[in-house]
């Protein structure tokens, strides 16, 4: 994780640093820190534990200047949260800062290597290795910058986005990845570094994204350079970036979570703009029509991803079973890395991720393509790494997402795999017409009522206020709102930090039921559908042992809401779709619980972002 940001050109780097870190706070909130390097060639490193607001703190009586700089917001996985752990870390020799995205693995032999050459270290981290390793290389061989940064990466394990300040040179940073994201900002006469573009677009929208293994040299009096490890010229294309200031501030919203909460009619708007067409009846995905041949008749599907995306996977297998009939799998992308799975060429993979930066997402990708399986990608961040890892694919296009807590992207990406099971059941000719007609058009109309359920706003407020005594929430669900069980019990033990369990709402009598009591409250959906009876049950076992029951109900539900505590009303759609209104209770659940509890929503505490380490 970890938000990396830099700048050199004509003005003041400070500011445009520290800017960038708090669009990239979300990837981490350890301990920030920023290296100035000024005209007169002295380095100013300043570090602070705790968020970005802390450095300014920190900060505020001291020298700022320099139009060079570097600055890093952590998310620690080697060595404490402290001051002396935050980046950047600098060299023995004082001449080198770097600022590290990722994981050095073989940091541990690298870091003995060095004591043993007399080198003394100052942090707990990997990453003070690599630059510590560059150093020694650039003094003993006596060779310039970017031949020690390219001779260290050769020896090292791992994965990392870094940018690397010379004292000796005020006018360049050097800049390198391997599996952590990196962007590159070219302004005029000014360039601009980033772990994803957000810093950037206030500057310039031209962005080139580097691929791994690749270096680049930014010099204030030159084009940039780019080289891989054996120095050969390495060619990029500029992109424009299409992302607005608006997309990525708070909008009059507390914070960002209520916002994409809000925002969510909208997103599916866009998100199925161009692909829907209720008058034609007709649902467009160009990576079907593009890829007929890989993906009509798999012999299975395998949908891989981590946490709300693996959920949305899972009521994506359903939709893909009911419409397409063709067998799906869904599999935690960190348990699928490291299996031998039996795929071959016949397969398609499907790999899911809001950030398209997550790194068991990514291997679990790498794995597949090994084996010949053909891959669709569903991501959020355009040109993120996994859009770029994969045969094919659909945007959810939601917009950023930077609340730390799924939401948008969640009902994004059941949107689109409710779209692609639509479409390839289509071209199978596994779907009924007149099914397929109704469902569309109800998932034309999914905004609409979404925009109904989020009036009930403070009403769901309300309800939350009376349940933050609880220190444990069970979810239950069936079906295809098992998933959304999953995902509600996720969202609340993210933000409120109150242990909450998702189950099928049939297995509670096989465990779940024996922790029930009056303290536990207890979340049902329980809409009506051919199991409606089957979960009224289960709600009078519930409320035989004492808890207090939250229902999530179909509209005018009487016999619910006379057992249950607490109801909140859906309006009528099909029942496939119902994941897409039933999680934003949920959600709403979950954000007031937590503010409730005076929790910080958008940025709970251990998480980060983009998961790039493993
Ligand atoms: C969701 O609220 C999480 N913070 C987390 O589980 C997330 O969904 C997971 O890390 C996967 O991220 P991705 O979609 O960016 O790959
Ligand atoms: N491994 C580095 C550290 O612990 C960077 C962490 C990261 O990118 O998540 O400081």
């Amino acid at each position: 994780m970890c938000g990396i940001v830099g700048y050199l050109g004509k003005r003041n780097a400070y500011p445009v640093l520290i800017k960038g870190l708090k669009r990239l706070e979300y990837r981490g909130y350890d301990s920030a820190g920023v290296a100035l390097l000024t005209d007169e060639h002295k380095l100013n490193v300043y570090k602070a534990k705790g968020k970005v607001a802390d450095l300014e703190a920190y900060a505020s009586d001291k020298d700022i200047s320099g139009t060079v700089g570097i600055a890093h917001t952590r998310w620690a996985t080697h060595g404490e949260p402290n001051t002396a752990n935050a980046h950047p870390h600098m060299s023995s020799s004082g001449s080198l800062a770097m600022i590290h995205n990722g994981i050095i693995e073989n940091y541990s032999v690298l870091k003995k290597q060095l004591i043993e050459k007399g080198v003394e270290f100052k942090s707990s981290t990997d990453t003070e290795v690599l630059i510590q390793l560059i150093d020694y290389i650039k003094t003993t061989s006596k060779v310039d910058l970017l031949t020690a940064v390219r001779s260290a990466l050769r020896s090292v394990i791992g994965a990392y986005a870094i940018a690397i300040l010379d004292k000796d040179n005020p006018d360049e940073i050097i800049a390198a990845r391997k599996s952590s994201p990196l962007v590159v900002g070219i302004g005029e006469e000014e360039f601009f570094i980033g772990s994803d573009a957000s810093p950037i677009i206030e500057y310039t929208n031209k962005v080139v994204y580097l691929d791994d293994e690749d270096i680049v040299v930014l010099n204030r009096n030159k084009e940039p350079q780019y080289v891989d490890f054996d120095n050969t010229k390495v060619d990029h294309d500029v992109t424009e970036v299409d992302l607005n200031l608006a997309q990525i501030e708070k909008g009059g919203y507390p914070h960002f979570m209520l916002k994409e909460i809000y925002e969510q009619p909208d997103c599916l708007k866009d998100c199925m703009r161009g692909r829907i067409n209720v008058e034609a009846n007709n649902v467009t995905l160009s990576a079907i029509i593009d890829n007929r041949k890989h993906l009509i008749n798999p012999r299975r599907i395998i949908i891989v991803a981590c946490g709300t995306s693996w959920h949305a996977g899972l009521i994506g297998k359903q939709l893909i079973e009911d419409f397409c009939q063709i067998p799906v799998e869904v599999e935690y992308a960190s348990e699928f890395r490291y299996s031998n799975p039996v795929i071959n060429n016949q397969d398609v993979v499907i790999a899911i991720s809001q950030s398209g930066e997550t790194a068991d997402t990514l291997a679990a990708i790498e794995l597949a393509k090994s084996k010949g399986a053909f891959i669709y990608g569903i991501c959020n961040a355009i040109g993120s790494s996994i859009a770029r890892a994969t045969h094919t694919g659909s945007y959810i296009h939601v917009g950023p997402e930077i609340g730390v807590a799924s939401t948008k992207a969640f009902t994004g990406q059941v949107t689109v795999l409710t779209m692609l099971a639509l479409a390839l059941g289509k071209e199978r000719g596994t779907v009924d017409q007149q099914r397929y007609t109704t469902v569309i058009s109800a998932l034309e109309n999914i905004p609409s009522l979404m925009l109904q359920l989020l009036e009930q706003g403070d009403m769901i407020r309300d309800i939350s206020r009376v349940f933050t005594y609880a220190h444990n929430f069970l979810y239950l669900g069936r079906g295809y709102n098992y998933p959304v069980a999953l995902e509600g019990a996720l969202k609340l033990k993210e933000i409120s930090y109150i242990h909450a369990e998702g189950y099928p709402a049939a297995e509670m009598k096989h465990g779940p039921i024996a922790l029930i009591d009056e303290e536990m409250p207890v979340v049902v959906i329980a809409t009506q559908n051919e199991l409606h009876d089957k979960v009224l049950s289960n709600i009078q076992e519930i409320k035989a042992r004492h808890a207090r029951v939250i229902a999530i109900i179909s509209k005018g539900d009487e016999t619910v809401k006379k057992l249950a505590d607490a109801t909140i009303e859906l309006p009528e759609t099909e029942k496939c779709l119902e994941p897409l209104l039933a999680s934003i209770p949920l959600q709403m659940l979950a954000y007031y619980v937590a503010i409730a509890k005076g929790k910080d929503v958008d940025q709970p505490r251990n998480l980060a972002k983009s998961v790039t380490v493993e």
